[in-house]
């Protein structure tokens, strides 16, 4: 039998593949022989990337787009279009929080502020929808095609003060399964809609929330170890395999998911 995990033939796109989640994922598809293209907001944070690759193999390109703009992501799409002739796979990793978004530790619930929500919404969640409608027109022509989503723990159940990304990345579980139903209905079972949804991995946007300049834990990060059973941080390669799977025939008959990936947070009652 075929290894059900090749996906030496395959074309990803990765959005937010300078950061550490998407970035990392990028770099291991393609040292399992995938042809990744890297996608963030910068041209020489890209540009960087795309060099480091390169020493991985030759199966790699890299473009500056913005997941909010929609003129940018069609160029990008006529690219990858021009240059692959198709894409097999897209991941949606551009995300992040922002503290206007969240109530301060000294705050409450009316210090919110609405622009910072709003910006964070757009980002977490038509960061997502934005590129996945544009991409997903390649799996209606090639009728086969797979996304990964970016969930996350704050999706499920309340999380303190982070109130406008709780708010988007439940609605990508929401897309998540809407979109894999509407896939599937119209276009049929080799189109799979499905996230992943981290616990809590030290990235560049939640350093300084989790841990202090010595490594020790802030508050904020004990409490995160404490209602997390195997009492540590994710590390970055441990979203790899997941992701790795969701994109591979071994998950063919998988569709509409949240995977966790969170070293048992959503499982414990913190008792
Ligand atoms: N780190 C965690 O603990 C954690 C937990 C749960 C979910 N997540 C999610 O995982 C994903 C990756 O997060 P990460 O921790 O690797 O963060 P990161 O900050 O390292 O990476 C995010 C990347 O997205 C890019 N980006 C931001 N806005 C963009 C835009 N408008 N267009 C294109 N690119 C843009 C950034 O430049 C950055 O490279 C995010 O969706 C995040 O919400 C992370």
């Amino acid at each position: 039998m075929k290894n059900l995990f090749d996906i030496n033939d395959k074309v990803i796109a990765v959005t937010g593949a300078v950061g550490v989640l998407a970035g990392g994922t990028a770099k291991y598809l393609q040292q399992q022989g995938a042809f990744v293209v890297y996608l963030d907001l910068f041209q020489d944070k890209v540009d960087e990337t795309v060099a480091d690759a390169k020493a991985i193999s030759d199966k790699c390109c890299g473009f500056a787009c913005n997941v909010l703009d929609q003129a940018a992501l069609d160029e990008v799409y006529d690219k990858i279009m021009a240059t692959c002739g198709r894409i097999d796979v897209l991941i949606n990793g551009a995300g992040g929080n922002m503290p206007g978004a969240t109530i301060g530790p000294d705050q409450d619930v009316f210090d919110l502020k609405m622009e910072d929500y709003s910006k964070v919404l757009d980002l977490n969640l038509k960061g997502t929808v934005m590129p996945t409608m544009t991409f997903a027109k390649a799996f209606k022509a090639q009728g086969s095609g797979c996304v990964v989503n970016f969930s996350s723990m704050s999706a499920p159940q309340a999380l303190t003060r982070v109130l406008g990304y709780s708010n988007a990345k439940a609605a990508i579980d929401n897309f998540t399964r809407w979109m894999a139903t509407e896939m599937a209905l119209k276009y049929g079972d080799k189109i799979r809609v499905n996230a992943i949804a981290p616990g809590f991995f030290i990235s560049h946007q939640n350093r300084a929330l989790l841990t202090n300049e010595d490594g020790s834990f802030t508050e904020r990060g004990q409490q995160v170890i404490n209602n997390t059973p195997f009492r540590r941080f994710g590390e970055q390669e441990e979203v790899y395999g997941t992701i790795h799977y969701l994109i591979s025939d071994a998950a063919s008959f998988v569709t509409g998911t949240v995977a966790p990936v969170d070293g048992g947070f959503s499982c414990f009652s913190g008792v």
